[in-house]
């Protein structure tokens, strides 16, 4: 079998050319790492939950009518996606004060925001992906005015969505991470949701008890990150509760 072309490999994902020109397959990994890769791991069953997982949130998403690059799940690991160009910035939103805010501004983490609140970093790994602001992305011509308005619309569409379908299951939607991509549509150009929304991306808590069901739980040494994740995608609804079966082969005789 003629071996597909790969486009580019990250952390937690490779990318190969899709069948159809203008279409990528996205790969998930069990990879896990933190901290810009200074912590890594290997968690076997993590790829199949995420590729799920953010089946489930993307699909979601477009049928609200937020554009993303999802097409089709493939099969356990692998996506369809659209091809497009990725603008160079982490777009995080945050309904509640943690992580790297609460350190940059000694606010205690649970900490309820006044109203939700954007940041962007520069995707840049050698940089650590340094936070900027609009003035920076401007200057630098990473994202024109008019996409900095329709990301942030996108982003607070993402977060209504996301925190509402979290917290009908008893989540909160702490922060998360989303990249934005340009599509490419005949002579149009539009702005839609790309790589992946997991919980690799999200802080995510259990409302009543508090306890981490994102890859803190991986940062932080809090326990099995699989068991978090499959608890998240249980509660969903997306996936079985033995969902052991779907990572580790099963022989049949
Ligand atoms: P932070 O508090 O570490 O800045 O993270 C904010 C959110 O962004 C959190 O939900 C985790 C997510 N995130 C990523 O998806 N990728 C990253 O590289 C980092 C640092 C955070």
């Amino acid at each position: 079998m003629a071996r597909r072309k790969k486009i580019y490999e990250g952390k937690a994902k490779i990318l190969y050319e899709g069948p159809e020109p203008g279409t990528i397959v996205q790969y998930f990994k069990d990879d896990a790492t933190a901290f810009n890769a200074e912590k890594k791991d290997v968690i076997e069953g993590k790829g199949v939950l995420n590729n799920r997982l953010s089946e489930f949130f993307m699909s979601g998403l477009n049928q609200i009518g937020v554009p993303t690059h999802f097409i089709k799940r493939l099969n356990m690991r692998e996506q369809l996606v659209r091809s497009c160009e990725i603008i160079p910035l982490e777009i995080i939103v945050r309904n509640y004060a943690a992580g790297s805010m609460s350190k940059r501004l000694g606010i205690d983490e649970g900490t309820q925001l006044p109203r939700p609140i954007v940041e962007y970093c520069y995707k840049n790994d050698e940089l650590g992906d340094p936070l900027v602001t609009e003035e920076h992305i401007a200057a630098f011509g990473w994202a024109s005015q008019q996409d900095m308005d329709d990301i942030v619309s996108l982003a607070l569409r993402v977060n209504d969505f996301l925190s509402g379908i979290m917290m009908a299951v008893g989540i909160r939607l702490v922060d998360f991470k989303i990249e934005i991509g340009r599509f490419y549509e005949g002579d149009f150009v539009r702005l839609i949701v790309a790589d992946e929304i997991s919980p690799d991306s999200c802080r995510l808590w259990d409302i009543e008890t508090g306890r981490k069901l994102d890859k803190d739980v991986f940062r932080r040494d809090l326990g099995s990150l699989t068991d978090a994740y499959t608890e998240v995608a249980t509660r969903l609804g997306v996936m079985p509760k033995n969902a052991g079966q779907f990572t580790k082969p099963t022989l049949i005789n």
